[in-house]
């Protein structure tokens, strides 16, 4: 892509109908980052901020249909999975990245959302790691979901992340953005590693309950931010600090009673007058 182009980003997920998480989110976030959004319904859900109560699947031959209408005509220049929900949606989806030659895919392997439900069926995590992580450039997993991915021990420390995310790159993605949501502390921590080197990216912990859909504002402004820096973990950073602000500056929304959405146009609006 020329220097300054505009990137097409598209988002393969499902429909949070609060927009907090989801493909919503993750279109308001392809916004705000200069990025312009596309997206795929891999999903439907109904939930709030505080539960979810029900997923309906999409057929998957319309999932196929709309993928392949979309690449006939827009040239994609990265791509971020979400919410799949099951094994032959992963298939489905997996097989059309193949027929497309998809190079730049982030996943985010969404299994259960903040609220505790339960997004990814038993056997679609096996699909998912044997046919979407050897595509993938970035994988951004939470630590209940490295766990899953690696059937390992729980990750407590900051010193077990590490060996997580090295054995999480021999799943077959390019780099590991394991994400420290999850662990107790004043820092939100995350590991990213290459396979040749290990970064640490520290951040503050925020005390909010407004981290509906921290996870897929970040996989989302990852994507949309690759194409835009010649070296993937300058965006990943980018893509961190924006999700930060955007949390810091959750409080300014009022939006449902549970888990509230974080703001995605923090730089562009002004603050609320209170
Ligand atoms: N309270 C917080 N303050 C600052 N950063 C946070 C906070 N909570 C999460 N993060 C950051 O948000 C990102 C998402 O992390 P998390 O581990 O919560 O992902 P997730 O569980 O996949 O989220 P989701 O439930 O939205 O899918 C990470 O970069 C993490 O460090
Ligand atoms: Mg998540």
């Amino acid at each position: 892509m020329p220097d300054g182009m505009i990137p097409n980003v598209l988002s393969i997920a499902g429909v949070d109908p609060s927009g907090g998480a989801g493909l919503l989110a993750d279109l308001k976030t392809f916004s705000a980052l200069r990025a312009y959004g596309t997206g795929v319904v891999a999903a439907l859900t109904a939930q709030n901020t505080r539960v979810v109560t029900g997923v309906q699947p999409v057929p998957v031959a319309f999932i196929a249909q709309q993928l392949d209408t979309l690449f006939a005509d827009v040239r994609i220049d990265a791509v971020k999975l979400g919410m799949l929900g099951d094994a032959e949606v992963v298939a489905t989806v997996a097989a059309a990245l193949r027929r497309h030659g998809v190079r730049r895919l982030v996943v985010d392997p969404v299994m259960i959302s903040k609220s505790g439900h339960p997004l990814l069926s038993p056997d679609a995590v096996a699909a998912l790691r044997r046919e979407i992580l050897p595509l993938a450039e970035i994988i951004t997993p939470n630590l209940p979901e490295a766990e899953v991915l690696l059937g390992c021990a729980p990750i407590r420390t900051l010193a077990d992340m590490r060996v997580a995310a090295r054995s999480l790159l021999q799943l077959g993605p390019r780099i590991v953005l394991l994400k420290g949501g999850h662990l107790e502390g004043a820092e939100s921590t995350d590991v990213i590693d290459d396979g040749a080197r290990q970064i640490e990216l520290p951040a503050a912990r925020i005390v909010t309950k407004n981290t509906h859909g921290t996870g897929c504002t970040l996989s989302a402004a990852i994507a949309a931010l690759l194409p835009q820096h010649a070296d993937p973990i300058d965006a990943i950073r980018a893509a961190k600090a924006y999700l930060t602000a955007a949390i810091a500056a959750s409080g300014e929304l009022t939006v449902g009673s549970g888990h509230g959405p974080v703001h995605h146009f923090h730089n562009f609006w002004p603050p609320a007058r209170s």
